[in-house]
């Protein structure tokens, strides 16, 4: 078992500091890839959500792999059209996956989709735009997360895509302050006052997309690109070894047993390899012209993200 960093939580559950994201692999791919990454490449810590649809098939590979549960840190996530009932969707999401707890429980984005509109996961208004339940203050939602947690049906409770007008809005009302928020995190996003806010108030940062998300954008980077050169490094180590070594819990995605492998033992390399030059050059990157989001989904209200394009070009 490769040795591997962990971070402590606020509530001092400790979570792996390198997770394997499930978005987009298809529910034939993610059997063998989390079997694969558990088994063989060392890895402890697996990221799922309810709207992946294949929380099935990740549970089958968590037993295939034979590591036992407690070894094992599994986060899924509250699908917006759920945020009425966080324990029915909890309770769903448990028996997807056969388990009868959850390390982390995420809420997936802050904003209330119409539970009986015209779709389960997208519901519309007839003008095409997202049907959003509105005066849902995220507060009632949290509540639900709280009261799951007391229950003991998860360990850790957090949100995800919460910007800090969204924080300012819950923390006044929480009673348990979220354990980690899962952002878009990467190379020409670094949202690093976002990160300091949260670094304030004991909020971990997970980081979603590190490598660009579908087809691994980031690996063009001329930067990332030349300290892997000099470190004898792939860029992918560089760009989620950066992401290791700044602190944060960091979720790539793959379906390919060599990059699984790669990008765990790769990353742990890189974060032992750099200089202070090479973080501050890395830190740099995005500020030097190449800022961009690549996760903007049309909610249609204001997340209050520095950044968010007024077009989006990706639908979740
Ligand atoms: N909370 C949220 O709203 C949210 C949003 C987005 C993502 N996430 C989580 O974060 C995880 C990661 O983000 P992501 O899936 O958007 O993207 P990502 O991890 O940045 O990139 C995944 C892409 O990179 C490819 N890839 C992986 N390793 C590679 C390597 N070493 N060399 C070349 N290509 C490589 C993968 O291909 P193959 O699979 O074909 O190998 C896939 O196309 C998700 O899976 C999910 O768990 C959460």
């Amino acid at each position: 078992m490769a040795d591997q960093p962990k971070i402590t939580l606020n509530n001092g559950v400790e979570i792996p500091a390198l997770g394997l994201g499930t978005w987009q692999s298809k529910p034939e791919e993610v059997v063998h890839a989390v079997e694969y990454a558990l088994k063989e490449a060392g890895y402890r810590h697996i990221d799922c959500a309810w709207a992946y649809g294949n929380e099935k098939e990740v549970g089958e590979g968590i037993r295939r792999s034979g590591v036992p549960r407690g070894e094992i840190f599994v986060t899924s996530k509250l699908w917006s059209t759920r945020h009425h009932d966080v324990e029915g969707s909890l309770d769903e999401s448990l028996a997807n996956l056969g388990l009868d707890y959850l390390d982390l429980y995420l809420v997936h984005w802050p904003v209330h989709l119409n539970p009986n509109g015209n779709h389960p996961n997208f519901p519309t208004l007839p003008d095409g735009s997202r049907d959003i339940v509105k005066d849902w203050p995220i507060s009632k939602t949290w509540e639900q997360m709280e009261a799951v947690l007391k229950k003991g049906k998860v360990r850790s409770i957090g949100v995800s895509n919460c910007s800090e007008k969204i924080l300012e809005q819950l923390l006044p009302h929480a009673s348990v302050v979220p354990a980690v928020n899962q952002l878009e995190i990467h190379l020409y996003n670094p949202q690093h006052e976002l990160i300091e806010y949260l670094k304030a108030r004991g909020i971990v940062p997970q980081a979603y997309s590190p490598l660009g998300s579908t087809g691994s954008p980031l690996l063009q980077d001329e930067t990332a690109t030349a300290i892997a050169h000099k470190h004898g490094l792939q860029t992918s180590d560089v760009l989620l070894g950066y992401l290791v070594a700044k602190g944060y819990v960091v979720l790539p995605k793959s379906v390919t047993p060599a990059r699984i492998a790669s990008n765990f033992t790769g990353a742990l390399a890189a974060a032992k390899a750099f200089t202070k030059e090479d973080i501050e050059k890395l830190d740099g990157v995005a500020a030097s012209g190449k800022q961009k989001r690549l996760i903007t989904p049309p909610w249609g209200v204001d997340l209050g993200f520095r950044n968010w394009p007024g077009q989006n070009p990706l639908q979740l």
